[in-house]
């Protein structure tokens, strides 16, 4: 029923109550954070990004007087303790970042770790073992949900990045105590909205990535929302397949012809620019030490084109910098080799130079702007790919749609 209310009153709208909304002084703060980071093959943390994001929220909850009690998931262990999947590598660098010790306990329920939480001090954090070590976890199991509710008194959903996952400590956890949304999150739910529900004018979103079928939800939602959807990318030749052009040794989705047809179709329709590349940078194969070589519309036969032509990315840029607000997923080309960087690198530029607000998700182009050193010069970076997706198609995150169930 609560459910049900909550759905009525935002409907498709990305709200969740904040920390404001909680009594928070004297009371433990059961925290779920994304700390899902990468490491290399000896475990070392290889990017921080997520750790640092998370330290807004931990010391605003100290400062309110709240004990905070960190959860995360790391990997995919499936339910089993895997070593290699324990989190303490992360509570140390918690801890430096922050200038303090990290109580890291080895379990994440049950009696022990209750009484080892209340008895650490006030403005002790605290860390939990890998949440995904239980099987519920993936489940959604509410039982396992109710065992994490059991270690405090209220939850926090600062995981932007996990809260596509109806997980028991993503979206169960808020069922059974008074709950909010940290300021990471919020800022990550402030600036989709903003993007999706109430942008300015121009809108140009920016669409990349090898396949049409991992991004079709997002081409219709988007096609009902922008002026402008720039595509490059793999994507982009079963596009250019679809409109008769010959696209050579491409990546092409056959099986999606006919909906880039329909995607084009309603983007006339609507009046929307739907913009394709007209000229590539071509190889005969797909090596970082292929000859890469630059061609028009129509791509020969023995060639696959591997990034937009610089024709193409002039086109883009100019988009990019006339629009008013601008969204980007997904790489122009074969981002990971040089001879195919450019595109992308064009369009990360751009975004960079616009006046209007920018907001970048999707892990492939967050770390293109992060080589291109242009972080300070976009409004908003997510720490969410799949999450980040999952709202650009219109989805309701059930990690954000279970806030504030309890009062
Ligand atoms: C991510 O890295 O995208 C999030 O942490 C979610 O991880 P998952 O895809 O394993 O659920």
């Amino acid at each position: 029923m609560v459910r049900f209310f909550r759905n009525l009153w935002y409907p498709m709208t990305l709200h969740a109550p904040t920390l404001q909304s909680l009594d928070l002084k004297g009371k433990t703060a059961l925290v779920r954070v994304d700390f899902n980071v990468p490491r290399d093959k000896s475990g070392n943390i290889t990017d921080d990004t997520r750790i640092r994001a998370a330290i807004p929220t931990l010391e605003a909850l100290l400062r309110a007087g709240a004990r905070p009690v960190c959860l995360t998931h790391l990997g995919r262990p499936d339910g089993e303790v895997h070593e290699d999947a324990r989190v303490d590598a992360i509570g140390v660098r918690l801890g430096e970042l922050m200038g303090r010790t990290i109580l890291k306990l080895d379990e994440s329920t049950g009696p022990a770790v209750r009484a080892a939480i209340h008895a650490a001090p006030q403005d002790q954090i605290v860390l939990l073992e890998n949440v995904r070590f239980h099987p519920g976890e993936t489940k959604g199991d509410p039982a396992l949900a109710r065992a994490f509710a059991d270690l405090g008194d209220v939850f926090v959903n600062d995981a932007f990045g996990a809260s596509h996952r109806a997980h028991a400590s993503v979206s169960g956890i808020a069922a059974y105590l008074p709950s909010a949304a940290g300021l990471l999150l919020e800022a990550e739910v402030q600036a989709f909205d903003r993007v999706l529900n109430q942008p300015a004018r121009p809108f140009v979103a920016i669409l990349g990535g090898a396949k049409v079928s991992d991004k079709l939800s997002v081409i219709e939602n988007l096609l009902d929302k922008v002026d402008a959807l720039l595509v490059g990318g793999g994507m982009a030749y079963t596009f250019l397949a679809a409109q008769g052009h010959s696209v050579g040794k491409s990546l092409v989705e056959l099986d999606r012809l006919d909906t880039c047809k329909q995607a084009l179709a309603k983007a006339a329709a609507k009046g929307v620019q739907l913009m394709l590349p007209s000229d590539h940078v071509v190889a005969d194969r797909f090596a970082a030490d292929a000859h890469a070589e630059v061609c028009g519309i129509d791509i020969p036969a023995d060639r696959m084109a591997l990034d937009i032509g610089p024709k193409t990315q002039a086109r883009y840029a100019e988009a990019i910098e006339a629009a008013h607000t601008v969204v980007w997923n997904g790489p122009m080309g074969v981002f990971e080799m040089e001879a195919f960087r450019a595109g992308t690198a064009a369009v990360g530029h751009a975004l960079g130079r616009a006046q209007g607000y920018t907001v970048v998700g999707g892990g492939d182009s967050v770390a293109a702007i992060a080589l291109l050193g242009l972080e300070s010069a976009v409004d908003h970076i997510s720490t969410g790919g799949g999450a980040s997706l999952e709202l650009l198609e219109g989805k309701v995150l059930p990690g954000i749609a279970a806030l504030g169930q309890v009062h």
